[in-house]
């Protein structure tokens, strides 16, 4: 609802919960937008990308199994933390500002 994923006074936004992520493996919240994922295995970080492709646009995907992320419009491919690993896009995905309280996920925009 919008009440609980309205800005802060601190300037965070809560854009998901940990119950929701370790459910899924992998969260995208496309208003913020925001693509919340656990980028160690069995680990417990958490990481909040911009999931925009910075080539053309299109919303990257999470791919679990290879721990990277996967543009399908073109292929560029990107580490666990949004490093470029893989072209045509030129360069990284970018990181929120990320912090937990209990169970919610909050990103810095
Ligand atoms: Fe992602 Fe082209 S938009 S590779």
């Amino acid at each position: 609802d919008t009440a609980t994923f309205s800005t802060r006074p601190d300037g965070f936004i809560p854009v998901g919960t940990i119950q929701e992520l370790d459910k899924k493996g992998s969260l995208l919240n496309s208003k913020i937008p925001a693509l919340i994922i656990h980028n160690q295995k069995n680990s417990q970080d958490i990481f909040v990308v911009n999931p925009t492709c910075p080539h053309a646009g299109c919303v990257v995907k999470w791919k679990g199994n290879k721990e990277e992320f996967l543009c399908p419009c073109h292929g560029s491919q990107f580490t666990a933390n949004g490093q470029l690993m893989k072209g045509p896009a030129h360069q990284g995905l970018k990181p929120y500002i990320t912090k937990v309280e209990g169970n919610l996920i909050l990103v810095k925009p």
